[in-house]
């Protein structure tokens, strides 16, 4: 994914849906890890949206849909979900993984989370996960799940909160930029990994969409791995800003920068294989 520095949005979403079509089969490789790392938030997020049996849920930037079968078991035959995505190829597979866990409560749409083609007061529950820090205009992207939202429905995000308590992926951007001879950039920049982390932003945006009752909650979601090899491989091979920032270096150069980061990673290597700290806020409201 790129960052929205010196992009026109257009632009920057047009990279954003090539990335993660590019990205889409590793994305879905990769989801029993990434199952068992938001294990315990992904409940806690459709807790937060009141997602109940019968439900209809809006689930915004799906991705492969691993949290999507998550609330179709929840909400039954008798309710229903609609994944939304940005990449058209990332949604194939959440629709092939829905049909193969026999969800018929399924459905997909793809569409940009800041236009959704979605009728107004039509969904009894919203959630994003890990997607609504990529929007160049996350304040946008609430003002749609609030218009799809009916009155009195639940939403909850997923976002990551900021540097200091995800040291991982400031180690990545650092070590990444000074291998490519770039500047620093601004962790807060719109559609950066860790954009929506400034404390007390997600909760002002959501306040300017119009939402009522709104909290923010810290979730430590430690990623916990055999080894520091398995989470460099899982970043080389997402769509992430690193391979971005890396792509105008020589295939030397860039074997090096991901070596010197794998080495600055091997800090958080324990007894029991890696574990990288990680922090998230998950975002309730009402509409
Ligand atoms: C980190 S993945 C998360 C996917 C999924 N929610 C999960 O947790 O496994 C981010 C997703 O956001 C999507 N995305 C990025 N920008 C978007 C936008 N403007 N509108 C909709 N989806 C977007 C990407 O295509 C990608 O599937």
């Amino acid at each position: 994914m790129t960052t929205a520095i010196a992009m026109d949005t257009e632009d920057f979403k047009a990279a954003t849906r090539k990335q993660w079509d590019e990205a889409a089969q590793s994305w879905n490789d990769h989801t029993p890890g990434i199952r068992a790392w938001l294990r315990s938030a992904t409940d806690a997020m459709l807790d937060m949206a009141l997602v109940r049996p019968g439900a209809r849920v809006l689930d915004v930037a799906a991705g492969a849909g691993d949290q999507t079968l998550d609330i179709a078991e929840r909400v039954g035959p008798a309710g229903a979900v609609l994944a939304t995505d940005l990449s058209p190829a990332i949604l194939e597979l959440a629709q092939a993984n829905a049909r193969r866990a026999g969800f018929g409560n399924v459905r997909t749409l793809a569409a940009d989370g800041e236009h959704l083609d979605v009728d107004a007061a039509a969904f009894d529950a919203a959630v994003c996960r890990l997607g609504l820090m990529l929007f160049p205009d996350p304040l946008q992207g609430l003002r749609e799940m609030h218009r799809a939202l009916k009155p009195g429905a639940g939403v909850c995000t997923m976002v990551f909160a900021g540097p200091e308590t995800n040291p991982c992926v400031a180690i990545l951007m650092s070590t990444a930029l000074r291998h490519a001879g770039m500047p620093s950039r601004d962790p807060w920049q719109p559609g950066g990994l860790l954009s929506l982390g400034k404390p007390g932003l997600v909760d002002d945006l959501y306040r300017r969409a119009g939402f009522r009752d709104i909290a923010t909650t810290r979730i430590d979601a430690p990623f916990r791995l055999p080894s520091v090899r398995d989470y460099v491989e899982f970043i080389r091979s997402s769509a992430s800003p690193i391979r971005e920032i890396l792509r105008g270096l020589d295939a030397g150069a860039v074997a090096a920068a991901w070596a010197d980061i794998e080495e600055r990673l091997q800090r958080f290597d324990t007894a029991d294989g890696w574990e990288g700290p990680n922090e998230l806020l998950l975002t309730a409201a009402r509409r």
